[in-house]
């Protein structure tokens, strides 16, 4: 059994995917009950990443897991599913993160929970090249503190603005992690039209 964490999300969504596709079981993470109905034919359990005690279900027959970065006490979380019997653990990370700038509260996060995932013996790390074109910079600073807390909105102007983080290059990363080539963002987006 797979257990994918954040398949509600923008990024869980898609393995969620492609692992049915794939013939894998899969099991999703969720926070509340109403997220089912977008993950037809998959077994779902809810748990919250900040509570590791309430991941004990979640965590049962599963011998992979998909892991969002960020969440409180990784430590303990990863430390429990190493002795349940997870074998493996997918770290979805960021470009930033071996920048070593740990002042940026996004870097910060996610080196510390590649550090930890590290450190459990259960280490599969990866990283997400993604390039963002839009609004002007007074606009998006009012639209991302609309949802976020101060410094991460600073956090991303640090990368995007400031420019302390490229990720423009173009990586072969998704070939060789999913034997097939990446879909470009229009493509994404039609397969997404309509979601939720
Ligand atoms: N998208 C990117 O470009 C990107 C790039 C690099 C790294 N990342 C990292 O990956 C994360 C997910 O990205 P995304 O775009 O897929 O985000 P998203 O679409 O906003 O989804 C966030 C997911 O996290 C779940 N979640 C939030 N708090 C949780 C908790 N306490 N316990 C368990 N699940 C929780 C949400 O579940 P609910 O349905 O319960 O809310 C949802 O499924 C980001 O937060 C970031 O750390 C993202």
């Amino acid at each position: 059994m797979i257990l994918v964490t954040g398949a509600t999300g923008n990024v869980g969504a898609e393995v969620v995917r492609a692992l049915v596709a794939a013939d894998e079981p899969v099991r999703a993470l969720v926070r509340a009950p109403r997220a089912v109905p977008r993950l037809d034919g998959v077994e779902t359990v809810t748990g919250d990443l900040n509570r590791p005690e309430s991941m004990t279900d979640a965590r049962r027959g599963v011998r992979a897991m998909f892991l969002l970065p960020g969440y409180e006490n990784l430590p303990e979380l990863l430390a429990e599913a190493r002795r349940t019997g997870v074998e493996q653990v997918v770290l979805l990370s960021g470009g930033s993160a071996g920048s070593g700038d740990l002042t940026n509260a996004v870097t910060r996060y996610m080196a510390a929970s590649e550090s930890a995932v590290r450190a459990s013996g259960l280490a599969r790390v990866l990283g997400r090249d993604l390039t963002f074109v839009g609004l002007t910079n007074e606009e998006a600073r009012a639209e991302l503190l609309a949802t976020m807390p101060a410094e991460y909105v600073d956090a991303f102007f640090d990368f995007y603005v400031t420019g302390t983080l490229d990720e423009s290059v173009v990586r072969p990363t998704v070939r060789e992690v999913t034997g097939h080539d990446p879909r470009t963002f229009d493509q994404w987006a039609q397969t997404h039209l309509g979601t939720p």
